[in-house]
């Protein structure tokens, strides 16, 4: 029988659901309309077209991989971040929606220090595909910003990435331990770091688990390290008037705020999901 968009949108709908996948149609739709190349609008319109026999196949085979857990947007090698195209590999997390309200918060902040200074400099550490430094980047071209990350794959990745959006002149990919190679001092800090207790990755979804790497999600013991690295290296790496935002997960507020604060930090606001979990603290130096 021939192969139509329509067709292997429901065959793959069908194996997903079958599979127990959670959005298995909105999942569906979206391999297949990105790698038979079609707009929405093209798949409503010309969704009973015939597709060649070597199209349907790689459609095929992403199906398998899909049902092998592997996220659709790692599959695809790429997603879009608070107006970025990204690319993604196997060395970095994909980034997640919720990592878009910190650079949400983060930008009203970096705004306004560009408009005292004219410029802004901005530290992002543990930056992946480089999504949060490069969204605040694309976002206010007054920001020059700094990507660090123990994993040399990501950094490839987190340059690719700067240099596909134009950014690649205010982007700097540096290889380090958190701040153990980082000079200078910033107007902003921003992370997400690995904040998840060592005990739970065992229980993570497959799809987490086998495919975001393990130095991206492993916060330690009690998932709280790279905190207490970070707020303690950040005293010394933030100008006088210098703010630093994190991310968080949704049970840490009060742990992360204690980390920050017996370092001389105060709270200065902080943020959920839309889900209404805490999710974004951003923190100033009190002196
Ligand atoms: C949760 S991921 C966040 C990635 C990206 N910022 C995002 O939000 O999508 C944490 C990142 O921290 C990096 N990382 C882990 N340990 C590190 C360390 N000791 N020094 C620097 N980066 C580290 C990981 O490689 C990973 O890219």
């Amino acid at each position: 029988m021939m192969d139509t968009a329509d067709s292997l949108v429901l065959e793959a709908r069908r194996q997903f659901m079958a599979a127990g996948l959670p959005d298995a149609s909105l999942d569906a739709r979206l391999l297949v309309s990105n790698l038979l190349d079609l707009s929405s609008a093209h798949m409503i319109s010309h969704g009973g077209d015939a597709v060649e026999a070597h199209k349907a196949e790689v459609v095929r085979s992403a199906i398998e991989r899909r049902l092998a857990h592997e996220p659709v947007h790692r599959i695809l090698g790429e997603r879009w971040f608070f107006g970025l195209k990204l690319a993604l590999s196997p060395d970095t997390l994909e980034p997640r929606p919720d990592t878009e309200i910190l650079v949400e918060r983060m930008l009203s902040v970096v705004s306004q220090i560009a408009a005292q200074k004219g410029a802004c400099r901005v530290l992002d550490l543990g930056t992946g595909t480089g999504a949060i430094c490069l969204a605040l980047a694309n976002a206010d071209e007054r920001v020059a910003g700094t990507g660090v990350d123990l994993s040399p794959g990501a950094l490839e990745t987190a340059s690719r990435n700067a240099k596909e959006n134009g950014l690649e002149s205010r982007f700097i990919a540096l290889h380090s331990n958190w701040f153990s190679a980082v000079d200078g001092v910033y107007d902003v800090i921003v992370s997400n770091p690995p904040y998840i207790s060592s005990s739970v990755i065992p229980s993570l979804s497959p799809d987490v688990r086998l495919y975001d790497p393990l130095l991206a999600l492993d916060g330690g013991d009690d998932g709280l390290d790279a905190y207490r690295i970070i707020a303690q290296g950040a005293t010394s790496a933030l100008e006088p008037h210098g703010v630093i935002g994190v991310e968080i997960g949704f049970d840490q507020k009060l742990e992360v705020c204690r980390i920050f604060e017996a370092q001389g930090f105060i709270l200065r606001e902080a943020a959920s999901d839309l889900g209404g979990n805490d999710r974004v603290l951003v923190f100033a130096l009190s002196r």
